[in-house]
């Protein structure tokens, strides 16, 4: 994405465009999967992968002025650059909005969330999340045992979470 400041709900698209495949999401630790957001209460596919990931926990978040509390300071909170010591795990079930990765360069990757899109941030990852223009997502949050939210904003590379994502973006050693 651009380096613009300016309203963080706009696209900030490169020009010419320069789009990031799955498979360079995939050497950042960031997972991908396309369900069927209609039917999320009884999907299998969706029950596979709690099952396999074990991600035993999940709730529903709507990000909405009128829906959730302390709305604005929220957003704040969201689009400041952080991680967290465990992966973020997010399905968007109406809405959309963006989540911003670092790449290996450190450059942002802007990724377009919308409805039926599923993704894992790796622990450790430098990562934010913003609303785009509809203003507008109802996503399910999961998490392997009991949720644990905490942020850690830029700077955070003292903790193990994250010098272990490091080593894991590194170079294999010959
Ligand atoms: C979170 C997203 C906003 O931590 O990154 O909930
Ligand atoms: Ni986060």
């Amino acid at each position: 994405m651009d380096e613009s400041p300016e309203d963080q709900r706009q696209p900030h698209r490169l020009e010419p465009n320069q789009p990031a495949s799955l498979e360079q999401l995939r050497q950042l630790g960031v997972h991908y999967w396309k369900l069927d957001a209609d039917n999320y209460e009884t999907d299998p596919v969706l029950a596979k992968i709690r099952k396999e990931k074990n991600y035993s926990w999940m709730d529903i978040i709507t990000i909405h002025r009128d829906k959730l509390p302390n709305y604005e300071e929220k957003i704040k909170i969201f689009f400041e650059e952080h991680l967290h010591l465990d992966d973020e795990i997010r399905y968007i079930l109406e809405g959309s909005g963006y989540f911003d990765v670092r790449d290996k360069d450190d450059k942002w990757i802007r990724i377009a969330m919308e409805k039926g899109d599923m993704i894992t941030l790796p622990a450790g990852i430098y990562h934010r999340f913003t609303l785009d223009e509809s203003n507008y997502v109802k996503a399910m949050r999961l998490f392997v045992g009991e949720p644990v939210w905490t942020a850690y904003n830029r700077p955070a590379d003292h903790f193990p979470a994250r010098e272990q994502y490091r080593q894991f973006l590194a170079p294999a050693v010959q």
